[in-house]
């Protein structure tokens, strides 16, 4: 059986790692590996290869960044044109598997569904019900042509029900980020991060922002980044900040926040080993990012999602997370919480247990 792993941004490499892993260890499985190039700066896309060992790609599509039409037509045409390549080979390709809710994701799976090959998505079944999301859209699209539906958390497996998928192609497999967290976290324990950054274990936040929602607006900015300089007085913050985010602080002229609060920390992107090492020891995690909220909840530590919706409810109803749209008084009043010791707990779910790629190596090998 001939897989085809495809990987274009930044959180689909942790996604396919173990994946990839596990394929890689059963006979009778070929796998080519793609990286459409979503991602190309070093921060997000190379590092993680090195942090995860993950093998170099078999094929690199290089198709760079773009509006979401043209990022989207550009990897349609690069995939189909390998995978008609493939099909006059000795060895065509039986299926591809994709992971996340990115462009690629949705390209990747648009293209091979017109060639009449099959898809395995990984993370199916989320919904934020909000479909200026653009993930929202590609979550939609890839669900509905995919031919196996591998879902991280019960709400998941209910969505598709509802959406009418029949119940035999979906799985509820768990969680392969937390696999890829639960194998790399003592390696990342070990990283020197937080003495460069001079911060103590427990004594310091972490926040990401990159959402268009929260970025691409300069009065909703301004309004976050005056609540994080304002919350760095108590605690010190780490923010490695992402290109979307850098150049919208250039565009509007906010640069003055970053110049004004010494108490934060601005970084470049950080890699995997980097990253995990600062928010596994935080006191708090500040973000809008899907994966960092699974990762807040598996690793316990109090997150604050500065999102008015998630399509990941289990970390809001089991684990740590606390949407808190863009209010600047919720932000104020949960933290008051956190640095009192009087946040909630939370617990990690049921099948974020490390093993998720191995269910998912073994319903693929079918
Ligand atoms: C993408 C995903 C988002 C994911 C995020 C993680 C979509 C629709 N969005 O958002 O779901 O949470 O990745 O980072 O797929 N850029 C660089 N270097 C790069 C890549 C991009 O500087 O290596 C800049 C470019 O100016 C680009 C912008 O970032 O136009 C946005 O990149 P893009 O991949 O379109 O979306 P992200 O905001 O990264």
């Amino acid at each position: 059986m001939h897989l085809m792993c495809i990987v274009g941004a930044r959180p689909n490499f942790m996604k396919m790692a173990p994946i990839l892993r596990e394929l890689d260890g059963l006979s009778g499985i070929r796998t080519t590996l793609v990286h459409t190039g979503q991602h190309y700066d070093k921060n997000l896309s190379d590092i993680f290869f090195e942090d995860l060992q993950i093998r170099r790609p078999d094929v690199s599509l290089g198709v760079g960044s773009g509006t979401h039409a043209q990022q989207t037509a550009e990897v349609m045409k690069a995939i189909e044109a390998l995978l008609i390549d493939l099909s006059k080979s000795e060895s065509p390709i039986d299926r591809i598997v994709v992971v996340g809710d990115v462009n690629s994701t949705m390209a990747a799976a648009l293209a091979a569904a017109k060639l009449h090959v099959s898809i395995a998505h990984v993370e199916a079944g989320l919904r934020s019900f909000d479909r200026t999301m653009p993930e929202e859209i590609n979550r939609i699209v890839t669900d509905a042509i995919s031919d196996l539906l591998l879902v991280s958390e019960p709400a998941g497996v209910e969505n598709l029900l509802k959406e009418g998928h029949p119940p035999d192609r979906i799985h509820l497999v768990g969680n392969v980020m937390i696999d890829t967290l639960k194998s790399q976290i003592d390696r990342a324990k070990k990283q020197n991060i937080l003495a460069e950054l001079r911060l103590a274990p427990n004594q310091f936040g972490v926040v990401t922002l990159h959402r268009p929602s929260n970025v691409d607006d300069p009065k909703v900015l301004e309004g976050l980044l005056n609540v994080l300089s304002q919350t760095s007085r108590e605690i010190p913050l780490v923010f490695p900040v992402h290109p979307r985010t850098r150049a919208r602080i250039a565009e509007f002229g906010f640069q003055q926040f970053l110049d004004a609060c010494p108490t934060i920390r601005w970084t470049e992107p950080l890699g995997y080993l980097d990253f995990l090492c600062l928010t596994s020891q935080a006191k708090v995690i500040v973000t809008d990012s899907g994966g960092l909220q699974e990762e807040s909840t598996a690793l316990g530590i109090p997150c604050l999602t500065m999102r008015e919706n998630t399509e990941r409810p289990i970390t809001c109803e089991e684990g740590t997370s606390t949407l808190i749209g863009n209010s600047i008084e919720l932000l104020a009043e949960n933290l008051r919480r956190v640095l009192d010791d009087t946040y909630k707990s939370g617990y990690c779910p049921k099948l974020w247990d490390g093993q998720a790629a191995k269910r998912i190596a073994a319903i693929l090998a079918k």
